[in-house]
């Protein structure tokens, strides 16, 4: 018995990499799964069936369910079809994983308005379409242990300097995510953030930087190892988990602390009034010790 037995997942950009080991990694516990993927090169252009339906048919080759589907994450109307050939085709949806990406990577500077539009179009408006319509269903089949976990990324919690898209789009869908976490708990969703961290088309040319060895030998960094928290994740077993950030990958998972104020200062003068003068003192005083010890993975 796996522990997803009669339950059945939608995983975007499945065809690849992260996205791929998840939808296997799913099904092998038992889930039906769609592997949803374009099949787009890394920046977004072409497309390509091929890549969905090789992982489709290895999940069923290995006495799995699964179907695939091209849709493009950015079509609303596409999206909402796929939601219902889902159901119609496995006969329910309990987990959306929200996986798909791209990169289009540039100084702030330099970056042109169709990088900007491409990577927001893909990241955050293909997970607004996603929930929009995979919510809708939710709504209307309450009852259920119903898991939304988008994927997001270190470069959006921290800010990589050549990625303002790319960080904005992953901020962004934290934003979405625990709007969906405090909307949606009442009809049995819990709405949760992965950031994953693995050998990718998307990282491999990284090479080694300090901990994270991006080399497809490197069983540690493997798409595969960012799984098992996954799946706990989409499990029954995960609903006092909601509104979270979850880091997974690299032999490491963590639990990060949302955007939870950590420091509170209150004026001083009776009509709760701040002047410059007292912010300046009183911040230098509290914050800046305190903002320096804020860096989880050591980057300042
Ligand atoms: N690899 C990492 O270390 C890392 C780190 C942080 C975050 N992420 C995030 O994890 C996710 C998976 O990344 P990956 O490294 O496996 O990348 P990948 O390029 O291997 O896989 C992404 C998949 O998404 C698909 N896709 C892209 N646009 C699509 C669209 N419009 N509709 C449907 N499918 C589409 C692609 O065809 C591709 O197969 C992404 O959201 C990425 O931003 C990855």
């Amino acid at each position: 018995m796996g522990v997803l037995n009669d339950r059945v997942a939608l995983v975007t950009g499945a065809g690849r990499g992260i996205g791929a080991a998840v939808a296997e990694g799913l099904a092998a516990e038992g889930a039906g799964v769609v592997v949803n993927d374009l099949g787009v090169d890394l920046e977004g252009g072409g497309t390509d069936p091929g890549p969905a339906k090789e992982v489709a048919d290895r999940i069923v080759a290995n006495g799995g369910t699964a179907i695939h589907d091209g849709t493009n994450v950015t079509d609303f109307d596409g999206v909402e079809a796929m939601i219902q050939r889902t159901v119609k085709e496995l006969g329910r949806l309990d987990i959306l994983i929200n996986v798909a990406g791209i990169v289009r990577d540039g100084m702030i500077f330099k970056m042109t308005e169709q990088q900007w539009d491409s990577v927001i179009d893909v990241h955050l408006k293909g997970t607004f379409n996603t929930t929009r319509h995979a919510s809708a269903h939710w709504r209307e089949n309450r009852g259920g242990e119903f898991r939304l976990i988008n994927f997001i990324s270190g470069s959006g919690l921290f800010g990589a300097p050549s990625q303002p898209n790319y960080a904005a789009a992953k901020a962004g869908i934290v934003g979405l995510t625990f709007s969906c976490a405090n909307a949606l708990r009442g009809y049995g969703v819990t709405s949760n953030l992965i950031a994953p961290v693995a050998t990718t088309r998307m990282t491999e040319g990284l090479g080694a930087q300090g901990s994270f060895n991006y080399s497809k030998e490197n069983k540690q960094l493997s798409p595969e190892n960012c799984v098992p928290a996954i799946v706990y994740m989409a499990s029954e077993a995960s609903s006092w988990l909601n509104r979270r950030v979850v880091s997974s990958g690299n032999g490491k998972i963590g639990l990060h602390s949302n955007f939870d104020m950590q420091i509170e200062l209150e004026a001083s003068s009776d009509d709760g009034v701040w002047t410059n003068e007292e912010a300046a003192q009183a911040m230098e005083a509290n914050f800046k010790g305190a903002a320096e010890q804020m860096n989880p993975w050591g980057r300042k």
